[in-house]
């Protein structure tokens, strides 16, 4: 008998739903139904763009120029921009013609992995990970290789492991500091140790700075090809407007690099989307034309939440929680509850953990096993006080039941 036809192909059936966006729907879905479910799901800042931004937008719609295709790549002055930005913000010196606006950070990395992977290229992905890494590796052909790393790091790879997991298909590291899910923040000293062996090793980098301003205490942020410049041949940087200006809902990030490879990449691009919306490019040039006033202001707001959620967190019993240096995320661990009795159930797993607590405590958070590690959750603070005190008191009252 033969087979029926595919009805989807096996690279795109493979793809697994973004769990964070799964667990922010399903807590928007029981809200929308009158449950009072507190969401500590979301990856995006609570806070409304700054109004300056919002203003040149609404003013970009009445003009025709932007009601027209611009280049695909994005537009000169926000390329130019952007250049000057990362100049100021990192240090990294770079022309226009080495800047790829595209639609969110998140395109930014599938097309740098569309672009420097051939199938069969490893890329050492340190774990815990964001979600949207392995797919877009596997997207591309590549094989993730993932490094795994815990608690007792506080989550930082290290040389000796990314050593030890190479092989001579390693064709790419990918590097995140701050980290999404974990929050970890690199030392200087430890990123440009990371950066000289990959330039020894022959290795690309593709850094995601998109939190870059997202750093609290004596943490510091440290641009890879900053510290290391013999890395500029073989490194991209992925950044966007989302995280620091609280513009998710906007779309705009952009990819730098050699300019061979952001040729190649605004090919691709100029086939599967063309330019960014010409608005969004607008508020977005608007943003990294400014100044950093609005982002030190809700640095302050999300500091002072992270100091109350790792507080919280740590005096609930079986929880462990490194403090967070960067983003707005807590990474605890909640090994120390799975296996236990907890109304009527046993979780074994933080899937199942997590499940639990949206039921029993109206609470979302998403579990590690959408970053490649199991045992932890993930918490965004990005939420107002109250509902933060709210909902990690009732995870509290709840976790404290396991028997
Ligand atoms: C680590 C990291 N990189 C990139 C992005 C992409 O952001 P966007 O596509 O909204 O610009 C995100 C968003 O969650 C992220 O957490």
């Amino acid at each position: 008998m033969t087979q029926p036809p595919r009805r989807v192909s096996h690279r795109v059936g493979a793809i697994t739903e973004s769990a964070t966006l799964a667990v922010d729907a399903r807590a928007k879905a029981l809200q929308a139904a009158g449950r009072p479910v507190i969401g500590f799901g979301a990856g995006e800042p609570d806070f409304p763009t700054p109004d300056y931004i919002v203003e040149a937008a609404a003013a970009a719609c009445h003009d025709p120029r932007w009601h027209r295709y611009t280049p695909a790549g994005g537009l000169p002055d926000l390329k130019e921009a952007v250049a000057a930005k990362t100049a100021r913000d990192s240090g990294f010196q770079v022309s226009a013609g080495q800047v790829l606006v595209t639609n969110g950070g998140k395109q930014a990395v599938y097309e740098a992995f569309a672009t420097l992977l051939d199938p069969g290229d490893e890329v050492l992905l340190p774990a815990p990970y964001w979600t949207t890494y392995p797919e877009s590796i596997r997207l591309a052909g590549g094989v993730p290789v993932e490094v795994m790393t815990d608690e007792s790091s506080g989550y930082l790879a290290t040389v000796e492991q990314l050593e030890a997991a190479t092989t001579e298909r390693t064709k790419v590291l990918l590097f995140v500091s701050p980290s999404n899910p974990t929050g970890a923040v690199y030392p200087p000293d430890q990123v440009e140790a990371i950066g000289r062996w990959a330039v020894e090793r022959g290795i690309w980098v593709v850094t995601d700075e998109i939190y870059e301003h997202l750093v609290y205490g004596e943490a510091r942020f440290a641009s890879m090809p900053t510290l290391v410049p013999e890395l500029a041949d073989t490194c991209v940087v992925v950044n966007g407007v989302a995280k620091t200006y609280a513009m998710t809902g906007w779309r705009v990030g952009w990819l730098i690099g050699p300019a061979d490879v952001v040729k190649a990449a605004t090919n691709l691009q100029s086939h599967a989307t063309s330019n960014v919306a010409n608005v969004s490019q607008v508020a977005a040039l608007t943003a990294v034309r400014g100044d950093l006033s609005a982002v030190a202001a809700m640095r302050e707001v999300y500091d002072r939440r992270r100091q109350t959620i790792v507080k919280m967190l740590r005096d609930i019993p079986g929880v462990e929680c490194p403090e967070p240096f960067g983003a707005f995320y807590a990474y605890p661990s909640v090994k120390g509850v799975l296996g236990r009795q907890l109304r009527g159930r046993t979780p074994t797993s933080s899937a199942e953990l997590c499940e639990l607590v949206l039921e029993e405590a109206e609470v979302a958070v998403v579990p590690g096993e959408a970053f490649g590690t199991p045992g932890y959750l993930r918490m965004s603070y990005a939420l107002g006080d109250d509902d933060l005190v709210e909902g990690v008191t009732r995870l509290h009252e709840l976790l404290a039941e396991a028997r």
